[in-house]
C-alpha cells in the first residue's frame, strides 16, 4: 500500500490527464486532449489522487444535479498503483459528496474485476436489484 493524497480539484494539467487516460488504454479520450480537458472541467465534481511526488495516479469525476441523480464517470487509476485502495478512495469521496442524492449510477465494462470493485463500494448491478431494474444506453461511434 503506497501513500496518496486526494484532492477535490479540476486543476489538472492536460498533459497529466492525457498520460493517465492513455495509461488505462482509453485512447478515444487521450487522442482528443481538448475535449478531455473540457469534459473534466465541465464535470460537477472531480477528485484526483497523487502520489508523494505529486504525480497524478488516479481520477474520478461525477455529473450531478446535486438533488436526485449522481452519475459516476471515468474512475481510473494508474495500472502501476492498482489494488492499493486508490479507486475505492476516489469512489468514496464521490459517495460522501453526494450522500444526500438517492440515485448513484454508472456504466462499466463487463469484466469480473469491475463487478468486484463496484460491489466493494456498495453498488448492485441493475438486473440484480431487489425490484429489478433495466439499464438502457445509446453510445455513439
Ligand atoms: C477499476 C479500477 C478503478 C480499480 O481501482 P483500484 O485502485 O485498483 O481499486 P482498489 O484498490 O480501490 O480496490 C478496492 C476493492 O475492489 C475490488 N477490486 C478492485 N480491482 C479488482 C480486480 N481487478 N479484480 C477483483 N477485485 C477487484 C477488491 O475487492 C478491492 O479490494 P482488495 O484489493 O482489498 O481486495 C482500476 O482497476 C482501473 O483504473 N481500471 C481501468 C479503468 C476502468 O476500467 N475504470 C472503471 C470504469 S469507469
Amino acid at each position: 500500500m503506497s501513500a496518496f493524497v486526494l484532492s477535490v480539484s479540476k486543476q489538472v494539467s492536460v498533459t497529466d490527464l492525457v498520460r493517465l487516460y492513455a495509461q488505462v488504454g482509453w485512447s478515444a479520450y487521450a487522442s482528443d486532449p481538448d475535449s478531455l480537458a473540457r469534459a473534466v472541467h465541465q464535470s460537477s465534481h472531480v477528485v484526483t489522487a497523487r502520489d508523494v511526488a505529486g504525480e497524478l495516479v488516479g481520477l474520478a469525476r461525477a455529473i450531478s444535479d446535486d438533488i436526485s441523480i449522481c452519475y459516476l464517470q471515468d474512475i481510473l487509476v494508474d495500472p502501476g498503483h492498482h489494488r492499493e485502495g486508490i479507486g475505492k478512495a476516489l469512489v468514496d469521496n464521490i459517495l460522501e459528496r453526494y450522500v444526500h442524492v438517492r440515485q448513484k449510477v454508472l456504466l462499466t465494462d463487463d469484466e469480473s474485476g469491475q463487478r468486484a470493485f463496484y460491489e466493494s463500494s456498495g453498488f448492485i448491478e441493475a438486473h440484480d436489484f431487489d425490484s429489478p431494474l433495466r439499464a438502457f444506453v445509446q453510445i455513439g461511434s
